[in-house]
């Protein structure tokens, strides 16, 4: 077994990485083993979700695992690669070496995007560097997928058009909407999936399966490239 590995990142904290990451991470261990690597320290804050979740409910076929720099991030994929099907990795809130590190390696980078100017603005920064990325990581997919979307908002409509033709990152065809159950949820170690809103089940079924149908196109884990990988993030 060589697992895929799925990425997690953006330039900015706060659009929905984590949350997406552990909803996404709950659907794929439900028929395959699924571990998450947690790059983001200090917070770690998917590590804390997984504490909740362990010390309230049966064990299941989801384990989580920490990396505070690029090397450590190395040394586990190198260890733990044959050991799952799936291998998610959740960034930090801002591009920096590990930022480079987890799109280098990735077979599939997600980029979670909530439609407000701001946010739109670091987005831009994050589309160059996934392209850039593509030198190293050749076989890589990419997918924009929005968060926090307000239904029937004029302004997010026009953004999401926007950025629909200015990106090089193709969006995911389903959003996630802003909903209180993906906070709820994660509060109490959960997902969606395990929570009383089932449109918010709904959304992330339908973005769980769209990647289902990309997987078989996604780039093999980039382990090899290692040292050429840790350069790059440096600069
Ligand atoms: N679709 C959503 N609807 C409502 N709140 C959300 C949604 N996605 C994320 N949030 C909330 O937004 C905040 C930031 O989300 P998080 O996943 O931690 O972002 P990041 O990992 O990018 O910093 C959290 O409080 C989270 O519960
Ligand atoms: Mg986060």
């Amino acid at each position: 077994m060589s697992g895929k590995i799925i990425a997690f990142a953006q330039a900015k904290g706060g659009v929905g990485k984590s949350t997406l990451c552990a909803n996404l991470a709950t659907t794929f261990s439900e028929n395959a083993s699924t571990l998450i690597i947690d790059c983001d320290p200090p917070q770690h804050s998917l590590s804390a979700w997984h504490e909740i979740r362990h010390a309230n409910y049966e064990e299941d076929g989801l384990n989580v695992k920490t990396a505070d720099k690029p090397s450590e991030l190395f040394n586990l994929l190198e260890t733990e690669i044959n050991n799952y099907d799936f291998i998610l990795l959740d960034g930090p809130p801002h591009i920096n070496p590990m930022t480079k590190a987890v799109i280098a390696v990735a077979g599939l980078v997600i980029v979670p995007l909530a439609p407000s100017p701001v946010e739109v603005w670091s987005f831009h920064e994050m589309d160059k560097l996934v392209t850039e990325a593509t030198k190293l990581n050749p076989n890589m997919q990419s997918r924009l997928c929005w968060t926090r979307v307000r239904k029937r908002v004029k302004s997010a409509e026009y953004l999401i058009e926007d950025v629909k033709k200015a990106a090089s990152i193709k969006p995911f065809a389903s959003v996630l909407t802003q909903r209180v159950a993906y906070l709820d949820s994660f509060a109490e170690g959960l997902s969606v999936y395990e929570w009383t809103d089932a449109i918010a089940r709904a959304e992330v079924w339908s973005v769980h399966s769209a990647i289902q149908r990309l997987i078989n196109k996604c780039g093999k884990p980039n382990i090899g490239k290692r040292k050429s990988i840790l350069e790059w993030s440096r600069k």
